[in-house]
């Protein structure tokens, strides 16, 4: 909805993620999308036909520098593969634009500093699309630990292992990479670094272990194992693929007085109390409504200055967790994190 209290945005990268923000811009109140650009303008293209059949004009290009020279446009999301990011985070940036950019935030800490110290330098904000904490489930597992309802928590056991599948966003584009994508821990893991996290504060070191078994058309690994000590005390694992045939998007988080199990697949959250109470916890299905809130979040912000669902402090976090995974990989020793 175009009006003085909605956010004109530029979308960059109009491929699976940028598709699904086009989506859920379309209902948004604090937002709309203005511009949609892709190097493939087919691809931008039908970003601007899904908007126009629900009664939205979007200018298409295939030009970034047009995008940015639009004085009508505020801020944009950045969409493209993980390896373009710093470099077109940075060019919005310059171009005064505060910036909206998807995980992860890049490819190394080092990239995701200067990114967030050339955004302080130009007065301009950034965002991380670190949405898993803000999906239904994970929403409501994240509630019921600040709840206190289990108490103190001290363990978690997280899995994200997705069906082996050489068909849509797994086939060999450029995720076959590690130079495009940084690896699985990139590509996919920062959104558990960043769940787990959120429940239990700072990491204090990380190892881990990987190996590609099933994936010879990729350069990394297809399967990950990471153990994480958080500064809390608490000790957390996480197990991911690409590789395995039944998946598995569940965790079991415990505290002093109980554990919290969730399912993402069957949209579940239950939880059992060391005195015998149980619950099975009622969640809405997500249906894009986490993609809305940080998005609508975003537009608050540039807006009204409301703080930020997800910052992104968040997302170099999650991006030093991944590096300091691969640093045990590398290396076999267990890594301190600052
Ligand atoms: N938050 C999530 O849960 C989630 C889910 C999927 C993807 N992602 C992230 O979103 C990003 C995009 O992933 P995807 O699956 O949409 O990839 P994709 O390959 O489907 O789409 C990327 C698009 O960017 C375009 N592009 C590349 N460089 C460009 C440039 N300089 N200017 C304009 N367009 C450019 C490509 O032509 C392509 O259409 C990745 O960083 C990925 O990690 C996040």
């Amino acid at each position: 909805m175009s009006g003085t209290t909605s956010l004109a945005l530029g979308l960059i990268g109009c491929g699976t993620m940028g598709g699904s923000h086009a989506t859920q811009l379309v209902s948004l109140a604090d937002a709309h999308l203005a511009v949609a650009c892709d190097l493939d303008l087919s691809k931008a293209e039908a970003v601007a036909a899904q908007a126009a059949a629900a009664g939205r004009a979007v200018r298409v290009t295939a030009d970034l520098a047009d995008v940015l020279a639009d004085p009508g446009i505020k801020a944009v999301i950045v969409a493209t593969p993980n390896f373009t990011h710093r470099e077109v985070v940075f060019q919005a940036l310059e171009a005064g634009k505060d910036v909206f950019c998807e995980k992860p935030m890049a490819l190394t800490v080092a990239d995701c500093d200067a990114m967030i110290g050339r955004s302080h330098d130009l007065g301009r904000k950034l965002m991380v699309g670190q949405v898993l904490r803000l999906i239904t489930v994970f929403a409501t597992v994240r509630r019921l630990v600040a709840d206190g309802v289990i108490g103190r928590p001290f363990a978690a056991r997280i899995v994200r292992c997705a069906r082996r599948s050489l068909e849509g966003p797994w086939a060999s584009t450029w995720r076959s990479k590690r130079a495009n994508t940084g690896g699985l821990l990139h590509e996919v893991n920062v959104h558990e670094f960043d769940f787990l996290r959120s429940i239990f504060g700072e990491v204090e070191s990380v190892s881990a272990m990987a190996a590609n078994f099933t994936r010879p058309e990729y350069d990394y690994e297809d399967h990950v194992i990471v153990t994480l000590r958080f500064r809390n005390g608490g000790l957390g694992v996480l197990e991911s693929s690409v590789a395995t045939v039944i998946g598995a998007t569940d965790g079991l988080i415990t505290g002093d007085r109980g554990s919290i199990a969730y399912d993402w697949a069957r949209n579940t959250v239950r939880y059992r109390l060391v005195d015998g109470t149980e619950e099975d916890v009622p969640v809405e299905r997500d249906q894009g409504r986490s993609v809305q809130g940080e998005l609508a979040s975003f537009a608050r912000w540039v807006l009204h200055g409301e703080a930020p669902v997800v910052t992104a402090e968040d997302g170099r976090r999650a991006v030093q967790l991944a590096e300091a995974a691969y640093a045990s990989i590398g290396t076999g020793r267990v890594i301190q994190i600052d």
